[in-house]
């Protein structure tokens, strides 16, 4: 059977950067047989966790809107592609509402004692993409502290980290001399059995 492999986009911009990346990255992964699906954060009604604490309950949260859909998407992802900017040295806010978000699994995982991923006990792993526009040395570490966070809580291995610095203006990744196949090759490697 194929593996279902989540890409999401939360870049706001148009010929963004690090969803370039994402969507070479699907690319390569359907060539492999993989079953690809392209969620992109901007395009999704979402709103900010609002620390009511009602998830702890029940694993659920209150807030009407899209989040629940995409909850239901990782849960059932075999790979996750999380593609996000850095803006102000950490992820940007579509990508950190999407983080914050994701508390009803902390509550169903550390509370409940219940799997968060449908079907359970299967190995998942999954690639963080992300561009920068500075080159410092540490743009990088808090977006990736929370990504990292984000797929251990999901118990989603955190494989391989694609990272670009230097890459300010919509488009330019496409004169990176290296990003695009490094993706395609981390990719290749997320999907080897
Ligand atoms: C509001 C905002 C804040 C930003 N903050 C940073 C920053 O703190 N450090 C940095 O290196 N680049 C910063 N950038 C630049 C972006 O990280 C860079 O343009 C990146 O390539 C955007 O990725 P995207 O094209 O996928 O959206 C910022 C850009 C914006 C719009």
């Amino acid at each position: 059977m194929s593996l279902s492999i989540l890409g999401i986009a939360c870049s706001p911009r148009p010929k963004s950067n690090s969803s370039q990346l994402l969507l070479e990255g699907l690319k390569t992964a359907q060539t492999l047989g993989g079953k690809t699906e392209l969620v992109y954060l901007a395009d999704l009604k979402i709103h900010p966790c609002r620390g009511c604490g009602a998830c702890s309950t029940k694993g659920v949260c209150v807030i009407r809107d899209d989040i629940p859909m995409l909850q239901e998407k990782l849960k059932q992802a075999d790979r996750v592609v999380i593609a996000a900017p850095i803006y102000f040295m950490g992820v940007n806010a579509q990508t950190k509402i999407l983080l914050d978000r994701m508390q009803p699994f902390w509550a169903l995982k550390y509370l409940h004692r219940q799997p968060t991923a449908n079907p359970p006990d299967r190995k998942r792993s999954g690639i963080f993409i992300s561009t920068a526009g500075t080159r410092k040395p540490d743009v990088f570490k808090c977006a990736e502290r929370s990504i990292q966070t984000f797929f251990h809580m999901l118990d989603i291995r955190y494989f391989q980290p694609c990272l670009y610095s230097g890459v300010d203006q919509a488009g330019e990744i496409f004169d990176h001399p290296t990003a695009f196949e490094e993706v395609r090759s981390a990719i290749q490697i997320l999907l080897a059995p």
